[in-house]
């Protein structure tokens, strides 16, 4: 496959990848299904050199909000994005602290009574971009209904508003992520169920068995991150046959280069573009 040529991509273990990608083959599009995470994995890190908004940064940039709480996500951003991505702390070491992002990020998100039926307005105007090949990628999957799972510790009703204004929200696709709840004038009360953030998708993928129960046939899975926190996202799957894990690397690349080449069975380094998956799923399907 050409794609495998591009300078983005990195392997460990080529026979291994090999060996993943042939199960895959073989049990076609009846045993696939893809779980998937949502910011800088489905939509762009950067543009031209400049980043691209997450789901949250959408919300921190709008004008539905005040600048005094631009101002307070913004220092909560540098201070808690440096702790998400710092190599030298273990996933137990950050979490308490993605839980206080999360928590004091959503509390003033509540504080600024935002209004439901303004979101798809913030969504329009924003900079969030899918990544290259997101048709293909989205309608191909669709046409050969294999379920898409995207889990995300970004913001539910946006990302939904973000695919559905791309045109690629189809029947075969179920969102886990952190719905807001709202009152009866359609003003954020808070947010339903538990929280996810970047190091708990395991939880909530044990949380979501119902789901993956009802996929019990599809036991091959092409996961898609970029996060370590990302891998866990399959846990809750009962029976799987073939994981392919790929995962796109975007910031902090030599720091972090070699723990991704253990976890990852493919690495995307800077790569804004779905090429890979897109020429995997076209072998498979
Ligand atoms: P993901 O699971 O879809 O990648 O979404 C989680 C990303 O959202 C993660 O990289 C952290 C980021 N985030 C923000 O950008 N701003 C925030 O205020 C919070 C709480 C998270
Ligand atoms: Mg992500």
């Amino acid at each position: 496959m050409p794609e495998f040529l591009k300078k983005s991509v990195h392997i460990k273990d080529p026979a291994r990848v090999e060996q993943i990608i042939s199960g895959l083959i073989k049990g076609g599009a009846s045993k696939l299904q893809v779980i998937t995470d949502f910011d800088m994995t489905l939509s762009k890190f950067s543009h031209n050199g400049k980043r691209c908004p997450t789901c949250h940064n959408i919300i921190d940039n709008c004008k539905l909000i005040t600048d005094e709480s631009r101002r307070k996500l913004f220092q909560l951003k540098e201070k808690y994005y440096a702790i998400e991505i710092d190599p030298n702390l273990t996933i137990k070491e950050k979490i308490p602290y993605m839980v206080e992002w999360y928590t004091q990020s959503h509390t003033l998100l509540i504080d600024q009574r935002l209004q439901k039926e303004k979101l798809s307005e913030a969504v329009r105007e924003s900079d969030v971009m899918l990544k290259n090949g997101y048709e293909a990628f989205f309608r191909k999957l669709n046409e050969c209904n294999v379920p898409v799972f995207i889990f995300s510790a970004g913001l539910g009703d946006i990302l939904e508003e973000v695919i559905r204004q791309a045109a690629v929200y189809y029947s075969n696709i179920k969102v886990i992520s952190n719905f807001m709840d709202f009152d009866e004038n359609g003003i954020i009360t808070g947010f339903k169920g538990e929280l996810i953030h970047v190091y708990n998708k395991h939880n909530g993928a044990l949380k979501n068995t119902e789901y993956f129960s009802l996929q019990k046939n599809n036991s091959n899975i092409i996961l898609l991150g970029d996060s370590l926190g990302d891998l866990t996202m399959a846990d809750g799957v009962p029976n799987v046959e073939n994981i392919l894990k790929i995962g796109f690397l975007n910031d902090k690349v030599e720091e972090l280069i070699e723990k991704y080449m253990d976890s990852y069975d493919i690495v995307l380094i800077k790569d804004d573009t779905l090429d890979v998956a897109n020429s995997i799923i076209e072998k498979i399907l």
